[in-house]
């Protein structure tokens, strides 16, 4: 069995800001609305609860979606470089970016190369593959039966807006990677920050390429898709040529407090085995409880794949 943590959108605290300087632009509305209401909401105490629960529970590898920073200060770059440091070694910790990683352009030396030892891919013979551009995505993993495959769809937007883009690229590459690992026969986990079903967030923070996503998904298939942004659990589904495709949201991993819209801090834990022809996959959630500043657990939800192989794939024989 190999177990998977997703966390997403921990938002850490912002530094003191270097100068007025570094505000004269998008980040102004983003330390104001920081100062003034998320500060209060995404808490150095929970993500000191997330920590030791994290040591606990002891996954095999931790997958974190995006949304580090704020402002996308490069204080802010080097402050989660740390804080991914106390998480594991970059062979066990994967991240992306999330929006606000890309609130304003950045030089990468400056942004997301900090992090770039927790983006490293390895071909399927093993060898490693430094991630060294912005364009190094997507980004995969081999970890036993399981491949991660790492998407960015962090842009730099406009005042107001928060939506993300694959890119044809990208996109491209992605179906790709997807048909190289599902030849290899592995469990594929993908992770990008925004939700990729149409209509499950404003359309302001939406994905505006999604279908790009679709698409590479509907021909190459997938077994498992998590994203954060919304900072709320968001189940759905996409088809694949091997059957449904689970695509799960989590909420923020650093809340103290639920709201109507988002719950208090959760993260997920899956549990991933091979059994006959095709996975079984055990979904733990685990919640932040403000009472005893512990993490608990919630609920579980068994998940089984039975795989289907495309009408191209099967043996002449099995078609008689
Ligand atoms: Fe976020
Ligand atoms: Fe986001």
């Amino acid at each position: 069995m190999y177990t998977v943590a997703h966390l997403s959108d921990v938002h850490l605290p912002t530094p003191p800001v270097p100068g007025i300087r570094a505000l004269l632009n998008k980040r102004l509305l983003g330390y104001l609305s920081w100062q003034l209401r998320r500060r209060h909401n995404h808490r150095p105490e929970v993500l000191d609860a997330l920590q030791r629960d994290l040591q606990i529970q002891a996954p095999d590898h931790i997958a974190v979606t995006g949304d580090l920073t704020n402002i996308s200060l490069p204080a802010e770059f080097r402050q989660a470089a740390k804080w991914l440091a106390q998480l594991g070694p970059p062979e066990r910790v994967t991240v992306i970016p999330g929006n606000h990683d890309a609130y304003i352009p950045l030089p990468w030396a400056e942004s997301w190369s900090h992090w770039a030892s927790y983006m490293g891919s390895e071909t399927a013979e093993g060898e490693s593959i430094a991630h060294t551009g912005f364009e190094d995505f997507p980004l995969v993993r081999r970890r036993g039966s399981v491949a991660i495959v790492g998407l960015t769809s962090a842009i730099p937007t406009k005042i107001g807006m928060a939506s993300g883009s694959l890119g044809k690229r990208q996109a491209a590459l992605f179906k790709d990677r997807l048909g190289e690992l599902d030849k290899e026969g592995l469990f594929r986990i993908v992770l990008i920050h925004h939700p990729p079903i149409a209509g499950t967030t404003k359309p302001r923070k939406s994905l505006v390429d999604g279908e790009l996503f679709h698409d590479a998904i509907e021909s190459a298939g997938a077994e498992l898709v998590l994203h954060g942004h919304d900072h709320r659990f968001e189940l759905g589904d996409l088809t694949s040529p091997h059957g449904p495709v689970p695509v799960v949201g989590v909420a923020s991993a650093s809340a103290v407090r639920g709201t109507e819209k988002t719950p208090a801090s959760q993260y997920h834990l899956y549990d991933i085995e091979r059994t006959g022809d095709g996975w079984t996959m055990g979904w733990r959630t685990r919640e932040f409880d403000a009472i005893s500043g512990r993490f608990t657990h919630l609920g579980t939800t068994t998940v089984s794949f039975q795989r289907v192989p495309p009408a191209e794939q099967l043996d002449p024989i099995d078609l008689i």
